[in-house]
């Protein structure tokens, strides 16, 4: 594992501001002292998902996640600390200092480079013999010249090793070029992923080259498109293919109109129809969901007028509705696709058509195959609808969405409401809660929301910017005085920055955190630390509650042991020696600090 000095870390938190890198995922609004925005990281239609700029943290008041600005890139862009670190160097222009072995340094800028090479080389090829017929094909389904180096198109040469052979020569290490992704490790070595195929670039929302998708030319390879694989730069479950181009047009107000296919999305766009995106060799997910929402609430999927088309709409629709979006599809005229369509009548039709979005629930309903007089046909129609609704987390989207469905279907909205409750009792009996874990930790070692409330307290006094409540708590906590695992392991890692002149740095601590719901716990108690009393007073008021428990806690144990124990022995003389000994320790907690 490569290790990056301290010194370098703590460059890339000063440059990194939580509020600005934040900003880039999250719309963030000011509110008093914090920042809010739509939690990333869960659907929600509240903003809990709040930034300190002060403190440089995040937490989210509905799922609990938190942390600092590493953490905060760990999380969404799914990287280890070490990547994350580096990403934000990158991003900031810092030059890390790393040792160890593990990563080549700079790994991310170098797979950034390795794109850009490639792109330039396929590019390029549209100039070479093979390549005059890819352009000429372009032309034959209409693309401008225009669109075709807006979009950086090019072509893939037919042979193995093409692409690999000019990057060897390059300075990018075998590292880089194994997770680029644009080669394939076969029996003898590597070979390119891309051969014979017009290469569409994927570019990230600041647009730069993360991956490709190839369209089939004129090979007999059976899948029509490869596309890179997950690596560092790119993840397919987020990417929307142009919305680099698209974001500037896009306003609040219209919707986002999201297509199926490259094609699709060029020929739109080229025809003046920008606020737009395609997704891109993936069914429509939550990550592509979540990333659209930062632009706008309101979609109009044009996919397909097939049934292929028609089922992946419904489909896209829900991931959209269960996101807290607002979708609604657009009636393709027959079995088009908007490539075809734009071509035959231009953009104004497509237009017209958008504006006229149907809403999800009846569209499918509209589309379903039955009689809509039939109650059976109704009964089932509902029943598949309220398993959709019954995944989505936000129970006022729900309630909504029975009420819409009780409407189209004429069916009452008790009776659904009922169904629907069946629904996620039965999901809740088979799915195990994913804050378990914590809950039943702190919930069985810390005796009562009181104790660990004290617990709390204390941890927030930790960060109190007076030092000598730090220094009391240094010079008198022990770890064991606290029930929770938790408390122990977050009281582990600031202990050391107590006695420090200044108050301990908040980002040093998360990232010694190596337990995701310690981040979110610390997170959530240092958004409230303006809600307690810093005051000597309080934390000694504190220290000789939490060790009075403790010795209670002990007592009670030994309490226990006595009932096992035959009366007049010597192990119950001793139990007893302890416990008066506990006693008096008790009794005189108070005075150590007077
Ligand atoms: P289409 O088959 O409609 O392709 O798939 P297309 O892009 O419109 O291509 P043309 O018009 O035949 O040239 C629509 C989208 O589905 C994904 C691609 O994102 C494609 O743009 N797809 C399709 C794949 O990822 N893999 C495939 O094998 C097929
Ligand atoms: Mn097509």
């Amino acid at each position: 594992m490569a290790r990056i000095s301290e010194q370098s870390v703590e460059q890339v938190r000063n440059a990194a501001d939580i509020v600005d890198v934040v900003s880039g995922y999250v719309q963030l609004k000011r509110k008093g002292r914090n920042f809010f925005g739509l939690c990333p990281f869960h659907s929600e239609k509240t903003g809990s998902f709040s930034v300190n700029e002060q403190k440089q943290i995040f937490h989210c008041f509905g799922c609990g996640v938190g942390g600092g600005v590493i953490n905060f890139i760990m999380q969404i862009e799914k990287l280890e600390f070490v990547e994350a670190v580096q990403f934000l160097a990158d991003r900031f222009n810092i030059q890390l200092d790393i040792t160890g072995g593990g990563r080549p340094r700079e790994l991310i800028s170098q797979l950034r480079d390795i794109h850009e090479f490639a792109v330039r080389h396929f590019q390029a090829n549209l100039k070479t013999p093979q390549g005059k017929g890819v352009l000429k094909y372009f032309e034959e389904r209409g693309l401008s010249h225009k669109t075709i180096s807006e979009f950086r198109l090019g072509y893939s040469q037919e042979g193995w090793s093409n692409l690999l052979d000019l990057m060897r020569a390059e300075k990018f290490t075998a590292e880089a070029m194994s997770q680029s992704g644009l080669f394939i490790s076969g029996d003898k070595g590597y070979f390119d992923r891309f051969r014979g195929r017009i290469m569409f670039p994927l570019q990230n929302t600041q647009g730069k080259i993360v991956g490709f998708a190839g369209r089939i030319f004129k090979g007999d390879d059976p899948a029509k498109y490869v596309n890179s694989p997950e690596t560092p730069l790119y993840h397919k479950s987020r990417i929307l293919y142009g919305l680099w181009a698209s974001k500037p047009y896009i306003r609040e107000a219209d919707p986002v109109i999201v297509v199926e296919g490259y094609m699709d999305f060029l020929q739109l766009f080229q025809a003046g129809i920008h606020n737009l995106v395609a997704v891109s060799g993936t069914a429509f997910t939550d990550g592509h969901a979540r990333e659209l929402r930062k632009y706008s609430r309101k979609i109009a999927l044009a996919y397909d007028g097939d049934k292929a088309g028609i089922s992946a709409a419904v489909r896209a629709g829900y991931v959209l509705l269960r996101n807290g979006l607002n979708p609604s599809i657009v009636e393709m005229p027959g079995d088009v696709d908007p490539d075809d369509w734009v071509k035959q009548a231009g953009p104004e039709p497509i237009l017209e058509a958008v504006e006229k979005a149907v809403d999800l629930l009846r569209f499918q309903y509209a589309r379903a195959a039955g009689d809509k007089s039939d109650p059976a046909f109704n009964a089932g129609f509902v029943k598949t609808v309220l398993q959709e609704l019954s995944l989505f987390e936000d129970q006022i989207l729900r309630e909504l969405y029975v009420k819409r469905l009780a409407e189209i279907t004429g069916l009452k909205e008790n009776t659904l409401f009922r169904s629907l409750e069946d629904l996620l009792r039965r999901r809740e009996q088979r799915m195990p809660q994913v804050n378990d874990k914590v809950k039943t930790e702190t919930l069985l070692k810390a005796d009562s929301p009181a104790r660990l409330k004290l617990e709390d307290e204390l941890l927030q006094l930790c960060f109190s910017e007076n030092h000598e409540i730090r220094k009391l708590i240094y010079d008198h906590l022990k770890k064991e005085w606290f029930a929770s695992q938790s408390s122990r392991r977050i009281f582990d890692a600031v202990f050391i920055h107590l006695p420090s002149a200044g108050t301990p740095d908040v980002n040093t601590i998360f990232d010694a955190l190596d337990d995701d719901a310690d981040r979110r716990r610390l997170s959530a108690l240092l958004m409230e630390i303006d809600k307690i009393s810093m005051t000597v007073v309080v934390v000694k008021d504190c220290l000789i509650r939490l060790e009075k428990k403790y010795i209670d806690a002990q007592l009670d144990a030994k309490r226990q042991q006595l009932k096992s124990v035959t009366s007049g022995t010597v192990e119950f003389s001793q139990l007893l020696t302890e416990m008066d000994l506990l006693q008096r320790m008790k009794k005189n907690v108070g005075k150590l600090y007077s």
